[in-house]
């Protein structure tokens, strides 16, 4: 059964179909969604996916996000009486998915909440009237009959710490939420195409996923013991079915690339409260793009001994001020007290507030790092408003200032350990030099680049090779679009010499540049000899460079007498 989307001028839909014998998708389409969060990178929307399993008794596994409110409880009466359903299942407690749990409970009170201890303890917050309901861990299943036994796995930390996958046996579904997912609006049910949702499917991995990929391969090899897993029912994007296993083998090998990391980050947050989580995942996102590790901890539920060994064994620590009471306050303040006892000199830290209305103050915890001999690897992040770009993009490009400070030393030992034969013969290899300058939403970003080349007549079309540490990587998603500022033999030194300096994590690239606004929004530098204004196309994975090929949309040169500034080196392994 496929229902007719019905729209509403915010481009909000509602679909739903079957997707096995007694199982039902009900999917909430946000068309527009904005940029904010930080996986919502790309071009599209998101969607919010919600099932329903219908054998002798019904569960509804997750909701959808409360703008959905009227559309969603109007699609779901039309498919069930709500009187009948006998479990909510919460695979995490995040408003997204679980943001109409209460009206859903209004509708069907009879309604056994199903979830881990630590979401069940969050609901009890979250909703405003007493509900019945059901613990549940990894072993633990609940039969619905007509074969659709329910086992359910334990996932902390994809990408909250209190999230269940939930199997079914009778359809061979895995239900998984955020896992697996990507933020991919479309009117396609399932991952028919690969190669439209790849680019989204990597990206939303890389910001939620990643900093999580020890998580990542525990819950993959629990799934190993299910039985045999069909069909992948996320909680955002396509439903993956037909390229199955293929996006499985990725999210282990990234996972597995990201655990072998040589260094690693313990970063704290404290879920449910401001922004903490949210904050954490942009920091950790920038340390990430260095090819340092992050293992993310949630402060207020994880254990101690688990806090221990994580701090232990970290290279640096990235900490998000804790709210001064609250529930479960005990805790994280025991928490943080092991981070401290388990803190050591030659250890990074970096500290963030997370504006809750209760943040405990940045500067004495921090003092306390500093007498024990840490060194302070980025300003501390002060937020004085609800986070918007801006502060999301100093977060990023803090955590990457991290990642870099602890690989330094490794790199420079790279530098001198090169074969100098070939060392030489690399560094006959010479480009243009040109800035990159773009723009997205409210951020802003530059960078010095050498490593482009045309790369098709139709469309014309060209490559850059931008490193994965780079900030601008981040505005240089599929569908993104920029300006490639070529500069001027004899006339680039200026020009060079602002774009090559060290920017404090945030700072504006731009001040005292002359710039003109170009189609696409980005800025074009007056003082360039000619300009292009490009479209991300693809973007191909080269070890420590994405290769972003792009397709030119228009350009202009300003002196048709001059020539494009050259670049030569002499040595290949740096630029
Ligand atoms: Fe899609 Fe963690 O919510």
């Amino acid at each position: 059964m496929v229902a007719t989307p019905v729209k509403t001028e915010k481009r909000l839909t509602i679909q739903t179909t079957a997707i096995a014998s007694d199982s039902t998708t009900i999917r909430s389409l946000d068309w527009d969604r904005d940029r904010f969060d930080i996986e919502f990178g790309l071009r599209n929307g998101t969607t919010y996916n919600s099932y329903l399993i219908q054998g002798d008794k019904t569960a509804l596994i997750d909701t959808s996000h409360a703008k959905f409110r009227q559309l969603y409880l109007d699609t779901l009466t039309g498919l069930v009486d709500p009187k009948t359903i006998d479990y909510i299942i919460i695979s995490h407690t995040e408003p997204d998915h679980s943001g109409l749990v209460e009206d859903v409970l209004a509708l069907a009170p009879q309604a056994i909440v199903v979830g881990a201890k630590t979401a069940i303890k969050f609901l009890e917050d979250l909703v405003h009237q007493p509900f019945e309901s059901q613990t549940v861990k990894s072993g633990q299943s609940i039969d619905l009959g007509k074969g659709h036994v329910i086992d359910f796995i334990n996932a902390p930390n994809l990408h909250w710490p209190d999230t269940i996958f939930s199997y079914d046996r009778g359809t061979n579904i895995l239900y998984t939420c955020d896992a697996f997912g990507m933020h991919y609006c479309s009117d396609a049910f399932f991952d028919e195409d690969l190669s439209v949702i790849e680019g989204d499917y990597r990206f939303y991995y890389d910001c939620l996923m990643a900093p999580n990929a020890r998580s990542v391969l525990s819950a993959m090899k629990r799934m190993a013991k299910l039985g045999e897993i069909t069909t992948v029912a996320n909680g955002h994007g396509p439903i993956l079915r037909h390229n199955l296993q293929e996006l499985l083998d990725r999210y282990e090998k990234w996972s597995k690339a990201q655990t072998k990391a040589e260094k690693n980050v313990a970063v704290f947050y404290v879920s449910d409260y401001g922004h903490s989580d949210r904050l954490s995942q942009a920091i950790a996102r920038g340390i990430t793009k260095t090819g340092v590790a992050v293992e993310m901890l949630d402060l207020r539920s994880a254990e101690n001994t688990e806090v221990h060994e994580i701090v232990s064994r970290a290279s640096g620590i990235v900490l998000g001020m804790p709210p001064l009471s609250g529930h479960n306050h005990q805790d994280i303040v025991a928490n943080v007290g092991t981070i401290l006892a388990a803190a050591k000199e030659k250890q990074v830290i970096g500290m963030f507030e997370s504006y809750g209305d209760n943040d405990e103050p940045i500067d004495p915890l921090l003092t306390k790092f500093r007498d024990v001999g840490l060194k302070k690897a980025f300003p501390s992040i002060r937020v004085k408003d609800t986070p918007n770009e801006a502060i999301y993009q100093l977060c990023e490009e803090s955590g990457t200032d991290l990642g870099q400070l602890l690989t330094r030393d490794k790199l420079v030992k790279q530098m001198k350990a090169l074969d100098h034969d070939l060392d030489r013969a690399m560094g006959r290899i010479s480009g243009g030099l040109y800035i990159i300058t773009a723009t997205k939403g409210d951020i802003k970003s530059a960078m010095l680049a050498s490593w482009v080349s045309q790369a098709s007549f139709q469309p014309p079309g060209l490559t850059i090779a931008v490193a994965k540490d780079r900030a601008i990587e981040s505005l240089m998603q599929v569908g993104d679009r920029f300006v490639l500022n070529v500069l001027e033999e004899g006339k680039y030194q200026s020009l060079m010499k602002h774009f090559l300096k060290r920017f404090k994590p945030g700072a504006d690239r731009f001040a005292g540049v002359d710039t003109q606004t170009a189609t696409n929004g980005s800025p074009i530098l007056t003082d360039a000899l000619a300009y292009l204004e490009c479209e991300v196309m693809t973007r191909m994975e080269c070890s420590d460079h994405w290769v972003v090929y792009s397709k030119v949309t228009s350009g202009r040169v300003s002196n048709l007498d001059a020539v494009t500034a050259v670049h030569h080196r002499k040595v290949g392994n740096h630029y």
